[in-house]
């Protein structure tokens, strides 16, 4: 008997393991519900599908791993594999020309916005990031972002002395100062709670994001001002991308460029069902801009261009412009 067990055990060991499959940590900041969140989760159904299980892939949504600063560190260290940072978070890096995508009144529409990411300028800032340890492998639409605050914006004075929580950019710094208003860099897993008490009186977001953090529960205005844009950057760590497979690297592409298209054809219609959301909650006024209102703030914050083309780069200002026949002097 003890022969036999020995046998059966021998035979059992020796019988090759099923590999263990790739663990991939995606961490991001924002709920489920929001185009990242459901593109983030999308990912995940077709990467774990297309290399056939060998991949697993892990997805920390809403910062429970990790908050804005915290996961580009934990990312280049290789404490988890992918992130998904706005496009206005990359200066705790040391690089600003991401901030392109937050020059105000730069982008009328997701047209324009896709030929800059999917042209020579995104493939260019992307590939920018590769000597700082990340692969930058696509850009993902959220949308365009309103005021919010505790008393009503309608003209650039109204923001005047407001404290207005800011994400980590200096042109969105500049943006706020030009206004008037006092910005305050914060993390996103902290605005809720600041606006709530009082420590600040507004801020700015896409409606997908205002809405899943409760954000209109504290804020009762918001103004749809589309004053500007606020996307993604998909990252992954180089050094991990690169240790992959080949079969499996091409694989995890292919999921990429689905789970692409898939948040840019949802994140419009995700903010626009955000905004009636918050609108029939009856717990914030949304108030429309005229014409001349928007052309006012538009006036307001058109030279902070002219005061980032240093940091953001001439250049590259310039490119953008090109890209979406852009001419400053014509708004
Ligand atoms: C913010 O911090 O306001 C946004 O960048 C959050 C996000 O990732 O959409």
């Amino acid at each position: 008997m003890r022969i036999l067990f020995a046998i059966l055990l021998s035979a059992m060991t020796s019988l090759p393991r099923a590999a263990e499959p790739i663990v991939l940590k995606f961490s991001h900041v924002v709920a489920v519900g929001t185009p990242k969140g459901k593109a983030a989760q999308r990912f995940k159904e077709l990467a774990e599908k297309y290399t056939g299980g060998a991949v697993r892939v892990e997805v920390y949504p809403d910062s429970s791993l990790y908050k804005d600063k915290e996961e580009f560190e934990a990312l280049q260290l290789g404490a988890v594999q992918m992130i998904a940072p706005s496009l206005a978070k990359f200066s705790p890096l040391g690089i600003h020309s991401f901030e392109v995508f937050d020059l105000p009144f730069l982008f009328d529409n997701e047209a324009q916005l896709h030929r800059v990411t999917g042209g020579e300028v995104g493939h260019e800032l992307l590939e920018s990031l590769e000597v700082r340890g990340i692969k930058g492998l696509a850009f993902w639409d959220n949308g365009f972002k309103s005021f919010s605050a505790n008393r009503p914006i309608r003209r650039p004075e109204d923001l005047r002395g407001l404290r207005m929580r800011i994400q980590s950019s200096r042109t969105l710094y500049e943006q706020m100062r030009a206004l008037g208003a006092q910005p305050e860099v914060m993390a996103f897993s902290e605005v809720y709670q600041a606006l709530k008490a009082g420590v600040v009186d507004g801020t700015e977001n896409p409606h997908s994001n205002l809405y899943t953090q409760r954000m209109h529960e504290v804020q009762p205005y918001v103004t749809l001002s589309r004053h500007g844009y606020l996307g993604y950057a998909v990252l992954a760590n180089l050094r991990f991308w690169e240790s992959l497979p080949g079969g499996v690297r091409r694989q995890l592409a292919r999921a990429m460029n689905e789970a692409t298209a898939y948040a840019n054809s949802i994140a419009a219609e995700e903010n626009a069902r955000a905004i009636e959301r918050v609108r029939t909650s009856g717990m914030t006024e949304v108030i429309e801009l005229g014409a001349d209102e928007r052309a006012a703030f538009r006036r307001a914050l058109l030279p902070v261009h002219a005061r980032m083309a240093d940091l953001i780069g001439r250049d590259l200002i310039e490119d953008v412009y090109d890209a979406i026949d852009f001419k400053p002097q014509d708004n």
